[in-house]
């Protein structure tokens, strides 16, 4: 079984989830019944992934209790001026009354209307409508800049985390406040899993790369989300849960942070669009 972390307002999130972040909505129900199928409980969707309906009928086939699952969805860009109505739609699209986890995708600084976005989650959180709020994407000066217009602090940061894009400063500055940190590409959209440091550590436990990879995440207290189309690998990452490694092999895998991020930069990130 998946261990747990414990957000700051003491909501328990399974630390390891489904990212469903390019699974192409017509496939998305689909790929969210394998997964909950092969044992997950946790999935991270956004409105922008324009797949959130797909999440949603595959929670209602399953048949799983709602009360054993964990749903983490995002604000769009776009809608940062009207999060509460952004935020109605994704529960509509998911077929929810409630969600655990609903996050700012990005902080689009241009747009300069984060902070508003946050009071809009913290009504959404008084409200018992999500059981947690947190912020996605959110560098160092973005939190600094969030905490210090005060009221609620985030539960969780989602960022970009894998062995060549690790972000430690974000991280840290994260973890300090009392924020979770929460991996996306853990593996690096798949780049780092050929890593000879990893594939040699992969040979060395008889486990998969992706494994490696997790098991990394998970020591470093990371809550990761890989994603898979392939029902196979999707039951081999989650029993990445089962495996420790040494601290050496963990300290090999630490040296290979070089700057390698595969996705935007938040910084200038906008996609108000999407
Ligand atoms: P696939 O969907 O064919 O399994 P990330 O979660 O970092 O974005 O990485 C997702 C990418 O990594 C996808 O392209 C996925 O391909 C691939 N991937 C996920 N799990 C594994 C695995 N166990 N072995 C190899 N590739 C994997």
């Amino acid at each position: 079984t998946v261990p747990t972390i414990d957000l700051n307002n003491g909501v328990a999130i399974p630390q390891l989830g489904f990212g469903v972040f390019q699974v192409p909505p017509a496939e998305t129900q689909q790929a969210v019944e394998a997964a909950l199928e092969a044992g997950y409980r946790h999935i991270d969707t956004a409105a922008a992934y324009r797949n959130e309906s797909g999440v949603g009928a595959a929670i209602k086939s399953s048949g799983i209790a709602r009360e054993d699952l964990f749903i983490t969805t995002k604000l769009r860009n776009g809608e940062q001026a009207d999060a509460r109505r952004a935020f109605d739609n994704s529960l509509r699209e998911l077929g929810l009354d409630f969600v655990d986890l609903y996050l700012i995708h990005w902080p689009v600084p241009s747009q300069n209307l984060y902070v508003q976005a946050w009071r809009a989650l913290e009504e959404i959180y008084t409200e018992g409508l999500s059981r947690a709020i947190g912020v996605s994407n959110f560098l160092a000066e973005h939190l600094e800049n969030l905490l210090a217009a005060g009221g609620t602090v985030p539960a969780v940061n989602q960022i970009e985390i894998h062995p060549t894009f690790q972000q430690r400063d974000v991280a840290e500055s994260s973890r300090r406040h009392g924020i979770a940190v929460e991996a996306y590409s853990p593996l690096g959209q798949g780049a780092d899993l050929e890593s000879r440091t990893v594939t040699s550590i992969a040979a060395k436990y008889l486990a998969t790369p992706a494994q490696v990879v997790l098991a990394w995440h998970l020591a470093n207290g990371n809550i990761v989300i890989p994603k898979s189309a392939n029902p196979d690998r999707m039951a081999k990452n989650l029993a990445a849960a089962r495996l420790t490694l040494d601290a050496e092999d963990l300290a090999a895998i630490t040296a290979l942070d070089a700057g390698g991020r595969v996705g935007a930069d938040p910084a200038t990130a906008d996609f108000t669009q999407l």
